[in-house]
């Protein structure tokens, strides 16, 4: 086959660029090291391009993040007199904030996207969070102060944790302050693994209500709410789950010479979880309790806290099944502890247990608003709560992505929504934004413009910033009245210099699914000096998790906003003489249920007959995309999974791989992810997606690549195929890197070094040793 001659079509492009502030990784290879620097040299050539945007002081000011020359600056506007200022002296918050975290930090590189006000009404103090931690800095009104200071602020005591959500870490000491009945009369707490009642602020002895609590069957303290009318309260009983470690070892730590061990609780699928078991106590003279009969909710996954009617004739909480096929809202009578499900999904696949939604108009004793796929989309629901009734609000073959506003007095519903205008062509993912009534009625639109929308309202909803793009559209953000009139277009995107620096918008490319009809929609990523009368070989970025979809929809190429938007990363593969695209194959969400449905126990499939036929019919159509020769894949987490499935179960269509931090048999990963797509109990299903079962199956050239302390996906995962693929006496190339986390050369150091090796790897293996 014939190939772009690599050296000739590079030099040209390097100098386009200035590169000389940064430090070559591979000093004698100037075609790599363009494309490990693409993503500093370019990021900041935009203007313009504004984030969302974030309301305050009651809805007379919003501000939101923009790129300007050399970075982003922060910007506030007033919105009655749509004056425009900043909201703070950036030069002073990045000199307090490097202070604080004696890392050094730069006035247009502040490190977090958005702030808030520490008081909605008061200027002189804003809350950041980053890496992990929230601070409080006083910058005076306006950003005058002189005396900027960053402070982290009390962290009030903390819940236990839970690993995975699922299993109580015990060696953590569970919340228990005197929880005060709202009367303030008594308060409960647990001692010894029991619930007791004391006078409130009385050191006398408390009275003991329950007996029955044991170290392997406690009251969480934690879990005690009371009802309103301080007659009664509920707890959960726990049987705790088995508290699995995972252990890891940090060979070459910073801090010492000697390794250092590191455990941490990490439940894995099929293993025992905490089973919680609500009872209700009443305090009265008898001071009886009830254990609430679970035969409505049997081996519950997880029981939502409890939440009491205002009048306290009841309790509720939410229940999903563990396995997944079924979710619950369950009502508890506080008089006779009687159970009854308000509402019931069940599914022959999943409920997907991270997407549920309910909301309790006022406290729920009438009405609640509840999203289902029992259609076969994703569509609200109001239900009358004391019959269970069940009414569509919304109806069609699109879906609600998320509610943003709801006004019970109005009986108004604001909401994101995919695929309404599926019908003509358009893009399916991309975000919409309409109000509709409880009753379904008056559907009305607020979004027009083809393109992904974020719309933040004001808090009285007279106003609401849209913040729309496409990957071939940079970023437009306007201010408009709530009926949908434009008061002002805020900004937009300027992307002239990185245009003239050799930036090419990705192409959207449709093809038919393997139904022969089914869209499935992804991206081309060609090199910048793409010539049509030239072949390619062509590589996939693939990330083909459930869980989401991720084909990125909106512009920004660099990867800091919705995670996997890293056109960026593409387009550095690309420029060493590659086409490089991205897919949604069936098996991934915001379709419909029934397209969702494919990954059910089969996460070996990650879409792959889609994404076949989808390289094909670009193929079809242009000469210069070339899979002669076997097509590139690589993807982290789940999608360092598919990349080395592509070559066991595709081999003869995939041939080179580099998977990150894969989590390549689901037994090994954590327990919420792999049960949510491969149920409960773990059967076959766990061992047809696994990499190291159908290690004897590789076919082509993979390049594995692990964090060492990946917390995450366990780690030892990796090594399990590397001892599978040793059996087997394949070859492969392993890089682990000492220290690294899940995010191994995608987003933390030594992102550099391990772009190169992806970069170097695919032009090695598949431009036959042309270069580098
Ligand atoms: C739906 O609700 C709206 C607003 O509350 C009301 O005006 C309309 O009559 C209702 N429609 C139906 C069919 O009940
Ligand atoms: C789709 O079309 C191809 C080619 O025409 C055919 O071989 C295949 O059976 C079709 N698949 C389905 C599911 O209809
Ligand atoms: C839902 O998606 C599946 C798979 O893409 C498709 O076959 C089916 O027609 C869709 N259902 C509806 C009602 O559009
Ligand atoms: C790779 O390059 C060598 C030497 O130029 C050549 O003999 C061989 O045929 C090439 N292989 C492929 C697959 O193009």
């Amino acid at each position: 086959m014939v190939h772009v001659n690599l050296l000739s079509a590079l030099q040209g492009a390097a100098l386009l660029v200035a590169t000389a502030s940064r430090v070559a990784v591979a000093a004698a290879n100037p075609d790599l090291d363009r494309s490990v620097s693409l993503r500093a040299d370019w990021m900041f050539l935009t203007r313009d391009i504004a984030d969302p945007a974030q309301w305050s002081h009651g809805g007379k000011r919003f501000h939101y993040r923009k790129t300007v020359e050399d970075g982003f600056a922060f910007l506030e506007v007033f919105s009655c007199s749509l004056r425009r200022r900043d909201p703070f002296n950036a030069a002073k918050l990045a000199s307090a904030l490097s202070e604080v975290t004696q890392t050094t930090y730069e006035a247009l590189n502040l490190p977090f996207q958005t702030f808030s006000y520490a008081s909605d009404s008061d200027d002189s103090a804003i809350v950041v969070s980053f890496g992990g931690s929230s601070w409080t800095c006083t910058i005076g009104e306006g950003g005058s102060a002189e005396a900027y200071e960053c402070v982290q602020p009390p962290s009030g005591p903390r819940n236990r944790p839970r690993g995975f959500g699922v299993v109580r870490d015990l060696r953590v000491p569970a919340n228990n302050p005197p929880r005060r009945s709202p009367d303030g009369v008594w308060e409960a707490f647990v001692e010894e693994d029991n619930v007791v009642l004391r006078a409130a602020g009385s050191t006398d002895t408390a009275i003991t209500l329950s007996r029955d609590g044991t170290a392997d069957d406690f009251y969480d303290p934690e879990t005690i709410v009371w009802s309103p009318d301080s007659t009664k309260f509920v707890a959960y009983r726990v049987r705790p789950g088995f508290a699995r470690e995972v252990v890891r070892v940090e060979a070459a730590p910073r801090s010492q010479k000697q390794p250092i061990v590191h455990t941490q609780l990490y439940p894995k699928p099929g293993d025992a979880i905490d089973q919680e078991q609500p009872v209700l106590f009443y305090v009265d003279e008898a001071l009886e309790s009830i254990e609430i009969d679970a035969e409505l909710f049997p081996t519950p996954w997880q029981l939502s806290r409890p939440v009491w009617r205002r009048d306290s004739s009841e309790f509720v909480f939410d229940y999903q099944r563990r396995g997944h096929s079924q979710a619950r809202v369950i009502a508890v009578d506080s008089g006779t502890g009687t159970t009854r499900a308000i509402v019931t999904e069940e599914a022959d696949t999943f409920v997907y247990a991270d997407r549920r939604y309910r909301y309790d108009v006022g406290d729920g004793s009438e009405e609640m608003l509840w999203i289902s796929e029992r259609d076969g989309w994703r569509h609200l629901y109001l239900v009358s709560t004391p019959d269970g009734t069940i009414e569509p609000i919304t109806k069609g073959d699109w879906l609600v992505r998320d509610v943003l506003r709801v006004d019970n007095e109005k009986r108004l519903i604001w909401f994101s929504a995919n695929g309404i205008d599926a019908d003509e062509g358009k893009d399916p993912y991309f975000k919409h934004v309409f109000r509709i009534g409880f009753n379904g009625s008056d559907l009305t639109r607020l979004t027009t413009v083809d393109a992904s929308h974020e719309v933040v309202f004001s808090p009285d909803m007279s106003l609401y910033v849209d913040t729309y793009s496409r990957v071939d559209l940079p970023t437009i953000s306007e201010l408009h009245r709530a009926d949908g009139s434009l008061v002002e277009t805020l900004e937009t995107g300027d992307i002239s210099r990185l245009s003239a620096a050799g930036f090419r918008v990705p192409e959207v490319f449709v093809a038919k699914g393997r139904d022969n009809t089914t869209d499935i929609w992804g991206l081309i990523v060609r090199p910048h000096d793409y010539d049509p009368s030239k072949t390619y070989p062509v590589i996939e970025n693939i990330y083909a998790g459930p869980h989401d979809s991720f084909v990125p929809k909106t512009f920004w190429p660099f990867g800091y906003h919705s995670g996997g938007d890293k056109v960026i990363g593409m387009q550095a593969q690309a420029d060493l003489g590659f086409i490089v695209v991205q897919m949604d194959g069936m098996g991934t969400a915001n379709r419909n249920k029934t397209f969702h449905d494919v990954a059910w126990k089969d996460l070996a499939d990650s879409g792959f007959p889609d994404r076949i036929l989808w390289h094909r019919a670009v193929a079809a159509q242009e000469p210069s995309y070339d899979l002669s020769g076997g097509v590139g894949i690589y993807g982290a987490s789940a999608g360092g999974q598919s990349s080395l499935n592509a070559l066991l179960f595709h081999g003869d269509f995939y041939r080179f791989a580099v998977a990150y931090a894969g989590c390549y048999d689901n037994r090994m990963d954590k327990i919420s992810w792999n049960e949510q797509w491969l149920g409960w109990p773990v059967d076959e299903s766990y061992s047809a997606a696994s990499g190291v079962d159908h290690a004897e199956k590789l076919e082509g050239q993979i390049l594995l690549i692990n964090g060492e302390q990946d917390s995450n996906v366990d780690p030892a995962s990796t090594m399990q195929v590397v001892d599978a693929l040793i059996r087997e006496d394949k070859d492969f190339e392993l890089l682990v890197i000492p220290g690294a986390e899940h995010t191994v050369g995608r987003s933390t150091e030594p992102i550099d070094y391990v772009q190169r090796r992806q970069f170097d790897f695919f032009v090695r293996k598949m431009l036959n040793g042309t270069s580098i």
